[in-house]
């Protein structure tokens, strides 16, 4: 999704505004610009595609030595949503005078209504955006007050933003807001920085302001004025960054999915640190904000999320059944607003987001909100909208994921909900000593990883013999359906290839039409309840002259001698095997995707956080 960059201090703007988009480009744009005051007016300089070609149109824009001299800014990267990726159609806008510049996220629902009470007043439009109304609005407004004039626009706008403004007539000073799309603020020693994602502003400083929705911010090198669009001033406490400038970087891996990958045993380890009391054989999960006495209350668990975060709720709803015997079920999160759904107070609602900003996610939990449901996150993103708006919930502690593939976020998603549901499950009929022996297992997920994770060479030979194939089916069953589906979804990601997720019994209903000699069948054969059922449907499958790669538990004989390859995952709870199960699986799309030369850290048409409908 878009980007946003504003730098106010006393280094040199454009080649740190620069900078703060190279940081951003993980999150997916086709175009990016900038523009500064100086010498009493706007530059702006823009161009479509990446940010190095921005960075050449700048230096074509100003010479160098001019480079140095500027102190304050802003930027954007673009994810087209109104109008093609073209250096007109690119951030910052102006509005008619020139004398203002705004970059924007999100969008503004009544803009052609906007734009067409502009245009009776003789304004001008270049771009097919949304957002060159807002800073034509602006600049109408505008009366000896930027801030004022933001406010005034803000207050016609229906829909989301996250922007920041600068203009020639107060130089000096940034004016930044967000409604539905992220704006974080960093404070550094004589420098601010607005971003719309921390890692921009890593590199400059650990301390940050996130502001809430309606927030409007008055922004100069050493001071920040935050308030309501009412004009109302608001106190937003300073927050210290969890991750630093490293974490940014590939820490000699090839790709970030590489190094997110391998990740898994720290980062699972400090999503289970502190949350196991062994003793009571339960899980301690303070962010909840539940007492067992709430959760023995709840009648059925409602989990929301897109994509893989889905998938993670797949399984969730298998934990919270079989641990604490609960109903459970999973709703796709665009959906669950429209389909009006029966929602009570004694439904707890998880809502799951690694970015905690994807917008079906979040109009999820304002629906469930809405229904008097308890809501709460399930997030990554320390001070995310999600997080923020149910205002409960627990934080995975993956560190920053930055591949657009979500590989160690949605482990630590299945490894949490696992907690979760022990916790419920032990404010029900799950035994102190089950509840013992589930916590042990749970431990024990990081070290299994690593067993998976050591057989990185082995997967990568496999992936060899199957980069070619052009189609994939991954098959499984009980909580390891939900694993092929998001097998299939890794691959189809970042290779490319067309990959299905299925129940193992689901083929024989019709897919199996499409089985031909040379087709790969994915058949995840662990030791776990069903295995027996899984290898007939691979025999089914095999009959029909597919290639079989068997994901099966080390040391299943009987399964490895009927599958054409496989790779061994350590025996465990079929729920806990859903976790290396799925590692062994990113792995697998990871290596096939580079053998195929894919680019696999931003796939073609993909973004980090989708923050629009
Ligand atoms: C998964 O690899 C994708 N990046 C995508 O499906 C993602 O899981 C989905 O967009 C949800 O994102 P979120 O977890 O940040 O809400």
């Amino acid at each position: 999704m878009c980007g946003i960059v504003g730098y106010i201090g006393k280094s040199a703007a454009p080649s740190i505004l620069i900078n703060g988009l190279r940081r951003l480009e993980y999150r997916g744009y086709d175009s990016a610009g900038l523009a500064i005051v100086e010498d009493g007016k706007i530059i702006v300089a823009k161009a479509p595609g990446k940010v190095v070609s921005l960075s050449d149109r700048a230096r074509d824009t100003w010479p160098t030595e001019r480079f140095s001299q500027v102190s304050y800014g802003i930027a954007h990267t673009r994810w087209a949503t109104h109008g093609p990726p073209t250096e007109v159609n690119a951030h910052p806008h102006l509005d008619q005078s020139g004398d203002i510049a705004l970059v924007h996220n999100g969008i503004i629902e009544n803009y052609r209504s906007l734009r067409a009470r502009l245009e009776a007043k003789g304004h001008l439009f270049l771009s097919e955006t949304d957002t060159e109304v807002l800073s034509h609005l602006i600049g109408d407004r505008y009366d000896g007050n930027l801030f004022q004039a933001v406010c005034d626009a803000l207050h016609q706008v229906e829909g989301t933003f996250g922007i920041a403004v600068i203009s020639v007539k107060e130089p000096g000073k940034i004016i930044t807001a967000r409604r539905g799309s992220p704006i974080v603020l960093g404070i550094g020693e004589g420098e601010t920085i607005i971003a719309s994602d921390a890692a921009a502003i890593l590199t400059h400083t650990q301390r940050v302001i996130y502001l809430d929705d309606n927030d409007i911010a008055i922004v100069t090198a050493d001071s920040i004025e935050i308030r309501d669009l009412h004009n109302v001033p608001v106190n937003r406490e300073v927050a210290e960054l969890d991750f630093d400038s490293s974490a940014a970087e590939k820490g000699g891996f090839a790709h970030f999915m590489l190094k997110e990958i391998h990740e898994q045993p720290e980062s699972l380890r400090n999503a289970i640190r502190g949350r196991l009391d062994f003793n009571l054989g339960s899980s301690v999960l303070s962010g909840m904000g539940t007492s067992p006495r709430d959760l023995a209350e709840i009648n059925r668990v409602v989990l929301v999320g897109c994509g893989t975060s889905l998938h993670s709720g797949l399984i969730g709803e298998y934990a919270f059944e079989d641990l604490a015997d609960t109903h459970a079920e999973v709703q796709q999160a665009a959906e669950f607003r429209y389909r009006n759904p029966i929602i009570s107070r004694s439904d707890l609602v998880i809502a799951i987001s690694q970015s905690g900003e994807t917008a079906d996610t979040l109009a999820a939990v304002r629906e469930a909100n809405q229904k008097g449901a308890f809501v709460m996150g399930l997030c990554n993103v320390v001070g995310s909208t999600i997080a923020r708006e149910t205002g409960r919930g627990i934080y995975l502690h993956a560190g920053p994921e930055i591949s657009v593939a979500s590989t160690k976020a949605f482990t630590c998603q299945v490894t949490v909900l696992l907690m979760m549901a022990l916790k419920m499950g032990r404010s029900r009929r799950f035994s102190r000593q089950e509840g013992m022996d589930f916590a042990r297992q749970i431990e024990a997920i990081p070290a299994l990883v690593e067993q998976v994770i050591l057989q990185n060479d082995h997967i990568a030979a496999v992936a060899e013999r199957y980069a070619k194939n052009e189609h994939a089916f991954f098959i499984g069953r009980g909580p390891l359906y939900p694993v092929a589906l998001e097998g299939a979804l890794k691959l189809k990601e970042i290779s490319y290839i067309h990959a299905e997720g299925y129940h193992a019994a689901e083929l024989k209903h019709g897919p199996i039409a499409l089985l031909e000699n040379g087709t790969l069948v994915i058949a995840l054969a662990n030791d776990i309840p069903g295995k027996d059922k899984t290898l007939g449907n691979v025999e089914e499958c095999k009959a029909r002259g597919a290639r079989i790669l068997g994901i099966i538990t080390a040391g299943d004989h009987e399964a490895a001698e009927i599958m054409d390859d496989v790779i061994e995952i350590p025996a465990c709870h079929p729920l806990v095997a859903t976790i290396p199960t799925a590692v062994a699986l990113q792995l697998l799309a990871y290596h096939i995707a580079n053998i195929r030369g894919c680019e696999i850290d931003q796939p073609r048409n993909l973004a980090k956080s989708v923050t629009v409908e």
